[in-house]
């Protein structure tokens, strides 16, 4: 359409065929990149037909009141109880509300980022967004260690704490989140029934630890508005994984969005194993279709979208 970017599926096998080719020609367009702020400002645009972020990116307090019942986004035939505890961590205003940056990193979880050397320079950006709580302080080199937003998503609970089983557990959790100090904390707490009770014990420890850490919890709208602005662009994904969703909202308050530690793929370009996640060891599941990403198909849009400058997609060394 007019103006509108519009991802066809040859420049998505386009693209396909260039990452398979070779690291040379990826290296080459990489060191050529320019950003292309007219293509920015227009994908902002575009995305903000579909969505706020300033007030997808979290309910507010005044949105629900205790004991109120939800229908969970993905999941509509179950429902959820509005806790005390869980009003009481809804933040008064968006925790982004007016909240602008020149320079964004939003750093994805593949093991692509180890001996990348790229800490120093996802520090050096404005506004730092992570996923899925990783573990930063042993991979500060490959990594860095600044956390101005990070999602959590329920299962991280059980994957990366236990369970909260033994009492060593917690305190692993709530050392962690001190680390944030007042960092955006941004739990998807309203999209699948599962993991209630694991939001209810995060809960009850942010505020047992008074923790500065500052709460959010996705609008019910967010997810289908995300995979509503990608599918209109012919990007046909499933669900958006939180790496694509957080590009996403980034592209409202970031002029400028670096992406590290985005690479869906088992080996690198010269044929090197690369682990799935950088921090622990668990195995790739996009293969399978039971998958609820299309991790692959959204990294090829990254790319083209890297090619077009309207963000920069880092694979490499930083050096
Ligand atoms: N990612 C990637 N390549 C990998 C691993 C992760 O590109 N090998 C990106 C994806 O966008 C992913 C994000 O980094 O959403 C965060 O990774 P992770 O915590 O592993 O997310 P998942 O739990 O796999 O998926 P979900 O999006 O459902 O949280």
């Amino acid at each position: 359409g007019d103006g509108e970017l519009s991802l066809s599926r040859s420049m998505i096998n386009s693209s396909d065929k260039v990452i398979r080719k070779g690291g040379s020609i990826f290296q080459h367009a990489i060191e050529g990149w320019k950003i292309n702020n007219s293509l920015v400002l227009e994908i902002r645009k575009n995305i903000l037909r579909f969505l706020d972020a300033e007030r997808d990116v979290s309910v507010v307090k005044s949105s629900f009141k205790p004991g109120d019942v939800i229908h969970y986004v993905l999941d509509r035939r179950r429902t959820l109880n509005i806790s005390q505890d869980l009003h009481r961590l809804l933040p008064e205003v968006s925790p982004m509300k007016n909240r602008r940056f020149k320079t964004c990193a939003v750093v994805g979880n593949s093991g692509i980022l180890l001996d990348s050397g790229c800490g120093k320079e996802i520090d050096s950006h404005d506004f730092v967004i992570r996923c899925n709580l990783a573990p930063v302080v042993e991979f500060a080199a490959d990594v860095g260690t600044k956390s101005d937003f990070i999602t959590m998503n329920p299962s991280v609970v059980q994957r990366a704490f236990g369970g909260f089983r033994n009492e060593s557990d917690r305190e692993k959790f709530v050392h962690r989140l001190s680390m944030l100090n007042d960092s955006v904390l941004w739990i998807p707490a309203f999209m699948v029934k599962g993991g209630e009770k694991h939001v209810e014990w995060v809960n009850a420890l942010i505020l047992k630890n008074k923790l500065k850490v500052r709460t959010a919890y996705p609008s019910l709208r967010l997810i289908h508005a995300v995979r509503g602005y990608w599918l209109t662009n012919k990007v046909r994904i499933k669900r958006p994984s939180t790496g694509l969703l957080m590009y996403t909202l980034a592209t409202r308050f970031c002029d400028e969005i670096h992406l590290y530690g985005f690479w869906p793929f088992p080996k690198d370009l010269h044929g090197k194993p690369v682990k799935y996640h950088y921090y622990d060891d668990l195995k790739y599941r996009y293969f399978s279709n039971a998958s609820p990403h299309r991790m692959p198909l959204e990294f090829k849009t990254l790319y083209v979208l890297h090619n077009r400058g309207a963000l920069k997609l880092t694979t490499g060394k930083c050096v």
